[in-house]
């Protein structure tokens, strides 16, 4: 498994998103994205419109997470828009099957994010059809929000569900990612790590990126670095 990086930009500055981007372009994965509606989370930030404009001026490729109602009616929209990966939650979509083939047949890789609350094991039958399963570590909806240890065990679960269907199914984890909680993470199977007020809080956002890989790597040795 190979570990990867994806700031958050919702802890950058959003009048200057071009030039946050670019200050992690060398040294991260993924841009990742946190799009809310103000219905299925209590908060509002961005939609399509700055999805295209950064798919067309950032270099890293966008993992955007859907925090929206009704996302078998918008997914599509994203993946079309250039975003590389798109996650719905298992909670708001209706047609998860429909929906993740959709993401899939637009050219994006396909998520599947539960909350704290919601269990995985539900979720196993429909592995098949992700690329990638993301454990929420706080309740969705704002960045800067304490790491809930209590998703740890579920982080397990959700490893060995993978192992034992053994494809390439990625591990995301997101919420409170930080250098103190990523190898807690990472220990418990996590290869994929969103971090927002760690990355862009940070005087030296690069260097903060280059921390927590190095902090992942070093808590879980079947992790490499990219
Ligand atoms: C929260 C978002 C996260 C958020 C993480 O609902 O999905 O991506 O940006 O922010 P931090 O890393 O600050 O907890
Ligand atoms: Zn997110």
């Amino acid at each position: 498994m190979t570990i990867q990086i994806a700031p958050s930009i919702l802890a950058a500055d959003f009048a200057r998103l071009a030039d946050e981007a670019a200050a992690v372009a060398s040294v991260a994965d993924w841009l990742h994205v946190d799009v809310m509606d103000g219905h299925f989370v209590p908060n509002l930030t961005i939609g399509l419109p700055v999805v295209e404009a950064l798919s067309k001026h950032a270099s890293l490729p966008l993992d955007c997470h859907l925090m929206i109602e009704d996302p078998d009616r918008w997914a599509t929209g994203y993946a079309e828009a250039g975003a590389r990966s798109v996650t719905i939650h298992a909670e708001a979509v209706q047609s998860p099957v429909r929906t993740l083939r959709m993401i899939r047949a637009a050219g994006s890789r396909a998520g599947l994010a539960v909350n704290p609350g919601t269990a995985v094991e539900p979720y196993a039958d429909l592995l098949g059809e992700v690329d990638m399963l993301l454990l929420m570590t706080v309740e969705p909806g704002f960045g800067g929000q304490p790491f809930l240890d209590l998703v740890l065990p579920k982080i397990r679960r959700a490893a060995d569900l993978i192992t034992r269907r053994g494809g390439s199914i990625w591990l995301q984890v997101d919420g409170g990612v930080s250098a103190e909680t990523i190898g807690r993470c990472a220990e418990a199977g996590a290869d994929v790590f969103v971090a927002g007020s760690a990355v862009f809080g940070a005087d030296d956002p690069a260097e903060a990126v280059n921390g927590l890989r190095s902090l992942a790597v070093s808590s879980n040795p079947g992790l490499s670095r990219h």
